[in-house]
């Protein structure tokens, strides 16, 4: 029986539907820590427990039965460790035989700060003895999408990423991986390096909002205090900015970029690229857009 945790997510429905391409519904069951947001889950015919990572004591009756677990990281960085810690030991408890869990990229030397907590939760894994499969996850390109829309209107995108590279994959890619990596035959213990076949800069995704608005945006980088003090100006709340702001500053450095292609062997095929993700998602005004 598989098993998919923040299965009401964006990327927990992904992998949902990545795992119904390879078993069927009722070998499935939904982990939600809201079963009412998993209704159209239920009538498909998928079994949908119970399970919020704040709650320890009761994770480990939801996953019994579960011998192969997709553990989705939690969205709360700061609080992520107990958490994460609460569905490993019930993972344990419960006699799950395989846990593969999303990570980040080169999580052993990412300086991003999000990193850290995805460190201590490869270590605690690997300490609980469970066969295990750590999905390194590059960044989502839908998360250059989140600011396309001001940066259209204002013809600037804005960034502390200078040249760096960025191998970013959509969640439908990195979930569909997962699903493979869950339902094939497990392995010995090992770590994915999973990222977009083709890295681009932050000029890039200002060339293919342009193409797809088709008006001129250009890619503006400011040091990281700037970007931050922008994105506060704009509405961002203070943490988060700083947090945004340090994340692209760190990412200057490349860490995000990865070349082994490893995501497009598991899933048998080249990742969507940031032009097909951008036309796909923001539709294209221009008209030689489609014909690159
Ligand atoms: N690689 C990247 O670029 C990137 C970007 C953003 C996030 N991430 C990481 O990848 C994960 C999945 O991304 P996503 O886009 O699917 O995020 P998302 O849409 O925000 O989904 C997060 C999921 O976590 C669930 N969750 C939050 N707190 C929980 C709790 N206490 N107990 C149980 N479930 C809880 C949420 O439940 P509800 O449905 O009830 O809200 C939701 O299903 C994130 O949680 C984060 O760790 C990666």
């Amino acid at each position: 029986m598989y098993a998919v945790t923040g299965a009401t997510g964006q990327f927990g429905r992904h992998a949902i539907a990545a795992l119904l391409k390879r078993a069927s519904p009722n070998e499935i069951v939904a982990l939600a820590r809201d079963p009412a947001k998993a209704t159209d889950l239920a009538e498909g015919g998928i079994a949908v427990r119970p399970f919020d990572y704040d709650a320890p004591d009761r994770l480990a009756a939801s996953l019994s039965g579960v011998t192969r677990l997709l553990f989705v990281s939690s969205d709360t960085p700061d609080r992520r460790v107990a958490q994460h810690k609460a569905v490993i030991d019930a993972a344990a408890q419960a006699g799950v035989a395989i846990i593969a869990y999303t990570s980040i990229i080169h999580a052993d030397a990412n300086p991003i700060s999000l990193a850290e907590s995805h460190r201590e939760t490869e270590r605690l894994i690997a300490a609980s003895g469970i066969a295990h499969a750590i999905l390194r996850n590059s960044w989502y390109i839908e998360n250059h999408l989140i600011g396309a829309e001001a940066a259209i209107t204002h013809g600037v995108l804005l960034g502390s990423t200078g040249d760096g590279p960025i191998s970013a994959a959509t969640r439908a890619d990195y979930a569909e991986a997962a699903a493979a990596v869950l339902t094939e035959a497990p392995g010995p213990n090992r770590v994915y390096e999973l990222a977009g076949d083709e890295a681009f800069t932050l000029s890039d995704v200002a060339a293919a909002l342009s193409d797809a608005a088709g008006r001129s945006v250009e890619y503006r980088n400011l040091p990281e205090a700037e970007y931050r003090e922008a994105l506060i100006g704009a509405g961002v709340p203070a943490d988060f900015a700083a947090a945004l702001a340090e994340y692209s500053a760190k990412a200057a450095s490349g860490i995000l970029a990865d070349e082994s292609r490893t995501l497009s062997g598991l899933i048998g095929r080249p990742t969507e690229t940031l032009r097909a993700t951008v036309l796909r998602t923001i539709g294209s005004a221009a008209p030689s857009a489609n014909a690159r």
